[in-house]
Formats: structure tokens, sequence, C-alpha cells
């Protein structure tokens, strides 16, 4: 499509363009482009999401719109130089401009700093700090395929992060519905996930979340359904997937342990955090490991095999100190031989130990999940 056939339904100058006061998170509606002190401007395209102490929105690179068709150049003209954040289509334009057949524009995601209302400044300093943390960590695992790609940040106009979007599934969203698999090539086992997507999910994360354990030195904490992208990869005709993990927004750096920075997962426990996931060391404020992430995988893996439920719901930091001292539910999933259902329990308990001393390493989780396939494909389940 050529670049005046995209536009047709708005020629510039387009009436809208005005500079945004006030400048917040919620001031970037769709139609909205912000000007950085380096790198295109941003057209905000769509709200993706909005957590604890980050709203984040899909946006599309201007100067890469205007040359694949999706908006008349003039737009990108333009706009002052000014960092700042400017109004150039309405939220209904750009609704239309997603419409149309053939405006496939190249997607960006922008993390902006949003802290909770009535943060203190130490607060937002340390918002601001963990942003910043969470890009050089992103731009140390560039090359990774589990990880999105780290495209820059700043302070200016507003502290943000740009980064590669990942098109997929949410696993929170595959959890709560195990019938989406079939959208990646898999027979859901009635109400519960296959046998097979949970096997290649699990080890999957546990890999990835190994490389970041060695390449980055850091300890995600904040491994959940909801900070996991499904991706199909269904280029050879296999159901095949590939899974991505985002958020290492309250990442804990081993080796930096001088100018490490505040548990934020203590701070926003109560701001609406889900502590499901938390290991106890977690929710009493001791020191973090390696073992944590493996607790919270440990959960995933018990989770996306017995349903949501199977996990403790609770707010409460002492009652789930308590639930954690409990071993999690039997294994009952239908493609696995009662042996092996077993050996599936015995793990994701141990992954969940109390005591992260106890809980195996990552590598050794990656060895038993392997060995009870190679024993569900032997029983022909
Ligand atoms: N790169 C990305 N690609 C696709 N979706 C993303 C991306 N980054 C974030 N999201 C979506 O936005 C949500 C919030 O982003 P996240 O980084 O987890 O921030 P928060 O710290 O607010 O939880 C995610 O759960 C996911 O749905
Ligand atoms: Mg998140």
């Amino acid at each position: 499509m050529s670049a005046s056939n995209a536009v047709a339904f708005r020629m510039w100058p387009a009436p809208h363009l005005q500079r945004v006061s006030g400048l917040h998170p919620d001031a970037l509606k769709p139609g909205t482009a912000i000007v950085r002190p380096w790198g295109e401007p941003l057209l905000i395209w769509a709200p993706l999401g909005q957590g604890g102490t980050a709203a984040v929105n899909v946006c599309v690179p201007l100067a890469t719109a205007a040359s694949d068709g999706t908006l008349d150049e003039s737009y990108l003209m333009a706009l002052p130089r000014d960092p700042g954040v400017y109004q150039i289509l309405t939220a209904s334009e750009v609704a239309e401009l997603r419409r149309q057949p053939g405006i496939r524009p190249l997607l960006q995601v922008v993390k902006l700093l949003n802290p909770p209302p009535g943060a203190s400044a130490e607060l937002a300093a340390h918002c601001r700090e963990r942003l910043r943390q969470e890009g050089r960590l992103l731009a140390g695992m560039v090359g990774d395929p589990s990880f999105p790609v780290y495209l820059g940040r700043a302070d200016e106009p507003l502290p943000h992060l740009v980064l590669s979007f990942i098109a997929g599934l949410s696993l929170y969203d595959i959890v709560g519905n195990p019938g989406l698999v079939s959208e990646l090539g898999f027979t859901p086992a009635g109400w519960r996930l296959p046998w097979r997507f949970i096997y290649f999910a699990a080890s999957k994360i546990a890999r990835a979340v190994t490389r970041l354990h060695l390449r980055a030195q850091v300890v995600h904490r904040d491994l959940k359904p909801e900070n996991m992208v499904v991706v199909p990869l269904t280029a050879s005709g296999e159901a095949f997937f590939e899974v991505v993990i985002l958020d290492l927004g309250v990442a804990k750096e081993l080796v930096r342990d001088a100018e490490d920075l505040p548990d934020l997962t203590a701070v926003f426990g109560a701001a609406g955090a889900t502590p499901r996931y938390c290991a106890p060391e977690q929710l009493i404020g001791s020191a973090v490991s390696e073992a944590t992430d493996t607790f919270a995988l440990g959960r995933m893996l018990c989770e996306m095999s017995q349903g949501s439920q199977a996990l403790p719901d609770s707010v409460n930091a002492g009652e789930l100190l308590e639930v954690a001292r409990r071993p999690l539910p039997d294994c009952t999933h239908p493609d696995l031989h009662p042996a092996v259902r077993v050996w599936m329990q015995d793990l994701w308990r141990e992954m969940t130990s109390f005591d992260p001393v106890r809980r195996p390493a990552l590598a050794e989780v990656l060895r038993r999940l392997k060995h009870c396939e190679a024993m569900r494909m032997r029983g022909g389940r």
C-alpha cells in the first residue's frame, strides 16, 4: 500500500497536533507521539497493561511507519524536535487505522514509569532506577529468544524503556482457558492442558531462567504466568512454541550486593502484587537466590497440571507463609501413568520446599522433567 493511500482518511496538517502538558503516563492515549532525546518518535498505538509501577503500551516507531506506508511522512516531519508528548491523531483515528487491511506497522512496546499515586519522591526514584536496571539487564540478554529485545531507554520526556513487541498468548490466559492451546497446534486434554504442552513450557522456562541466572547474574523474582508470553512457532507444521519471559522489573542482581536496590516486591506487596508465586524467603525479606525462581517455577508447574485453583490465593503474607509449609497437591494429570504422577508431584513439592537449600537446581529439574516425559512416551499415554 502506498503512503498516500494509507492516510487517505486524514490529510496533513492534522488538526490535532498539540503539545500534551502535565506529563503523566495517563496522558499517553492512542494517537499521541513521544518525541525523545534520541531515536525516532513513538506513536502510541494501544494500551497493553498497567502494572504496579509501569504503564505499558504498544507503540509504532514513526519514521518506520512513514517508510512502510502506515502514516504519511508529513506527520513525522511536522513534529517538533524537543522532547515532549504531542497528540497527532485522535484515538478513533488510530482505531480506524488499525482496522485498515494492509496496515501492518512494526510494533514495539514502551514501558513507562508509573509509580503508585501518592508515592514518595524516594520511592519514585527507586522505581526509575529499577526501570534503568531492567533495560541494562535486558541489554545483557540480547540475542536470547526467550527475552524481549531491548531497544533503548531515556528519562525524557518521561522515564521509559522501549522493547520489541512479543506477539503471542499470555500463559495466564492459557492456564485459565486450556482450549487456547489448539491455537498452538496442541489438543487440550479435557479441561486440562495437555502434558506435552506443560513439559515443553516448563522446560523452556527453566532453560531461559538458567540462562538469565548465568548471563545476567540475576534472579528474576517475579516469575508467574502473567509475565510469560507463549509465541507460536508453526513453521515446521508441528505444534511448537517459544516462551518469552517479561518483566525484569524486580530482578535482583546477585553480584552487586553493595549497590542493591530495596526489594520492591516487599514495598508493593500491599499495592496489588500477586504473592501466589512468592517464595518464603521473599515473604519474610531474607536473602533470595536462584532457588527463589525455582520455587515460582514449581508452583507454575503444579498450576499448569492441576489448574489455577490448586494454588493458594491469599493476600496475607502470614497466611501465605503457613501455606508454603504445606506440600502442594498431588498430581492427577490424566496424561500421566500413576507412577509418573508421583514423580511429578515429588518434583513440584521439592521445587517449592520451604527451605531454599532443599530445592533442586534447575539443571536437575530439567533432567527430571525429561525423565518423566520419556516415561510418559514409553507408557503410550
Ligand atoms: N515486550 C512485550 N511484548 C508484549 N507484551 C508485553 C511486553 N512487555 C509487557 N507486555 C504486557 O504488558 C504487561 C505488563 O508488563 P510488565 O513488564 O510485566 O510490567 P509490570 O511491571 O507493570 O507488571 C505484561 O504482563 C504483558 O501482558
Ligand atoms: Mg508484570
